[in-house]
């Protein structure tokens, strides 16, 4: 059986841990061939490919990026693009593929079924927004990122007695702002999913004031809005998704608070530092049990399903019950979270 394998999206670190995991198995276990597809979808549309043997696996455990590449390439943008992934399909003798992507990625994988491509879903995104998962791969390691940044960020606000922001990723839900929030002990929290108020934040931190407390954190998720208004915008153009690039609330906030509380304030937009490089331990150990569950499924046949991880079980869902939904934050976290803010 020849096995290919792609990655989709933004990249995620343990994404090639999760590769090493299918070729471990796939080759050793089952006696597959294992076929990289390179950068995403766009890798079966124009028959890019990268053999994968064992020697290939070895130094993937800790390394951040995809070794396959990735893109953001929607094949059904063209009415060709389904049929060309097919043929090349056919052509390479690709059996089945797994998919390592978040919800652009793993609805391509779920359409394919329809023209007849066995496809496996893994799920992968620093975001952690992904329904049918309790986890994302590479959520722990932004998370970690975005913690660090808040520890170092707290020493330099106290000396200098400012607010400083923190933008961290997260177009459409704050975990990350929200989990990194918690560690890092953020003065106030703002998130997609809770339109805030500036009156209210600048009340957070007058009220810090008063208690002597002449510095505050804020980590805010780059889809974060005002209420009544909309996401600060990078740049207007879509991807082929039709996701806008996010970015500039953090920046937007500081000249808000500036003006409601004279005091200095400092922006950090943490951007892409908290997907690139090594995954944690916990990521690496999530990659490789998906990885392994991904090629368990292609053996059983059992495809048009993501592996996931509810508890602590690896489990599978049917990607129908996966795409087109999102895993918004949990409220009772920000319970927590506001019990510390101001
Ligand atoms: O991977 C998801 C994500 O991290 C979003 O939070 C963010 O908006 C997007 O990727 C940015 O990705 P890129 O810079 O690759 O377009």
């Amino acid at each position: 059986m020849k096995v290919g394998i792609l990655s989709g999206g933004g990249d995620a670190p343990g994404i090639n841990a999760v590769i090493r995991a299918i070729m471990r198995k796939g080759i050793q276990n089952y006696g597959y061939e294992i076929l990289g597809i390179r950068d995403g979808w766009a890798g079966l549309l124009e028959a890019r490919y990268m053999p994968l043997d064992l020697d290939a696996a070895s130094g993937l455990l800790p390394r951040g990026g995809s070794i396959l590449g990735t893109s953001r390439t929607n094949p059904f943008k063209t009415e060709t693009g389904p049929a060309k992934m097919m043929k090349n399909a056919r052509k390479a003798a690709i059996e089945t593929v797994i998919a390592i992507g978040g919800d652009d990625t793993l609805s391509v994988a779920d359409r394919m079924g329809k023209y007849g491509l066995k496809c496996v879903g893994v799920p992968k995104t620093i975001d952690n927004d992904l329904a049918g998962t309790d986890y994302t791969f590479g959520f722990n390691t932004a998370v970690s990122i975005a913690t660090e940044a808040l520890d170092r960020l707290h020493t330099t606000a106290e000396t200098h007695h400012r607010v400083i922001i923190l933008e961290v990723m997260g177009r459409y839900t704050g975990w990350i702002a929200l989990e990194a929030g918690i560690a890092g002990g953020a003065d106030v929290v703002l998130i997609p999913e809770k339109p805030f108020d500036i009156g209210e934040v600048c009340l957070l931190i007058k009220r810090r004031q008063n208690r002597g407390r002449n510095f505050s954190i804020i980590v805010v998720a780059e889809g974060a809005k005002p209420k009544g208004g909309v996401e600060i915008v990078y740049s207007e153009s879509l991807d082929e998704f039709g996701h806008i690039k996010l970015g500039g609330i953090g920046y937007y906030l500081g000249k808000e608070i500036e003006k409601c509380l004279n005091v200095e304030t400092r922006v950090v937009v943490l951007g892409h530092l908290q997907r690139g490089g090594s995954p944690t331990a916990y990521d690496r150990l999530l990659a490789t049990r998906f990885g392994i569950a991904a090629v368990d499924a292609v053996h059983e046949g059992k495809f048009g399903h993501m592996v996931a991880i509810k508890g602590n079980k690896i489990v599978s869902v049917p990607l129908k019950e996966v795409v087109g939904k999102r895993k918004t934050v949990d409220l009772e976290l920000y319970d927590i979270a506001s019990v510390f803010f101001g």
